[in-house]
């Protein structure tokens, strides 16, 4: 398990990416379980497999093609993770995060995240999408901080603030989009945790309590890191499932994916909109 990764071996990947592909983006977009169709979209892309990048972690999970696509939407260069990495893979804080890393020494000051989540807030439905407005660090309060370790002083401090992670222009900018396309765009709090079992009832009542709307598995390492480089985050919930409160429902993968074809062309049509505005 690699507990850390220094700014050379980080700039190694940077070197591999730059040697192919001429795009110099400002603009990055993590696409969350079943939510990966928007890659497809991107064109006259460069495309690059997990597997040719050196210390890159690939992504296991079903659902996450694990390839970096970099090439134009809305005129904009966007570099694309179609996949990503969980912690719940057996990766570390460090590899989960090296993405983002790398994303910061190719100098993207934007980082767009998509996930998908179980809705904890009775009010959504599943094929919602939901603005992230904060979150709930559980796993970073149970002691996993990707920023634990050394700290790489040329990119941020030792204690970066996290009081306004989600970027407020962002949001604004997200629904200004949403109200133009019709698209019914929910707000809240994700919590993010390990997985990868699914929350008990009492979880989720535990979470609801505690402030959450939506919940998943992933993000919160990443948006930790982008904030600590200064990076601007905006981050999309697609609702896959509506939260097992009162313990009558099965949560499965399955579901998770099959909403995510319904919420890609909301979440396609949101960054696009976005992109054409930045
Ligand atoms: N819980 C955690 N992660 C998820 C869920 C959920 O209900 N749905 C999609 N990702």
């Amino acid at each position: 398990m690699i507990a850390h990764f220094s700014l050379e071996q980080i700039d190694e990947v940077v070197k591999t990416i730059q040697a192919r592909t001429s795009y110099r983006p400002r603009v990055s977009i993590v696409l969350g379980s079943g939510l990966n169709g928007l890659a497809d979209s991107v064109e006259k892309p460069d495309i690059i497999p997990f597997g040719d990048l050196p210390h890159f972690p690939v992504s296991t999970v079903m659902g996450h093609a694990g390839r970096l696509v970099i090439g134009e939407l809305e005129g904009q260069a966007v570099f694309v993770m179609q996949g990503r990495i969980h912690f719940y893979e057996g990766y570390s804080m460090a590899q989960v995060t090296l993405p983002v890393r790398v994303m910061q020494r190719l100098g993207i000051e934007i980082l767009i995240v998509t996930n998908a989540a179980g809705g904890v807030n009775p009010a959504f439905t599943p094929g919602d999408v939901m603005l992230i407005t904060d979150n709930l660090n559980l796993i970073g309060i149970a002691g996993q901080n990707p920023l634990i370790g050394p700290n790489l002083d040329k990119i941020g401090p030792r204690f970066p603030d996290m009081s306004q992670a989600y970027d407020r222009a962002l949001c604004d900018l997200a629904r200004s989009v949403a109200r133009k396309e019709n698209i019914i765009l929910q707000e809240g709090i994700y919590a993010g945790l390990s997985g990868p079992s699914f929350e008990s009832p009492a979880d989720l009542r535990f979470l609801r309590l505690a402030g959450a709307d939506s919940v998943g598995m992933s993000t919160v390492p990443e948006v930790i890191v982008a904030r600590h480089g200064g990076m601007r985050v905006l981050g999309l919930s697609g609702i896959s499932n509506k939260a097992n409160l009162d313990g009558s429902m099965v949560t499965t993968h399955e579901e998770v994916m099959e909403a995510g074809k319904h919420i890609t062309p909301k979440i396609e049509k949101l960054v696009r909109g976005i992109l054409r505005q930045l």
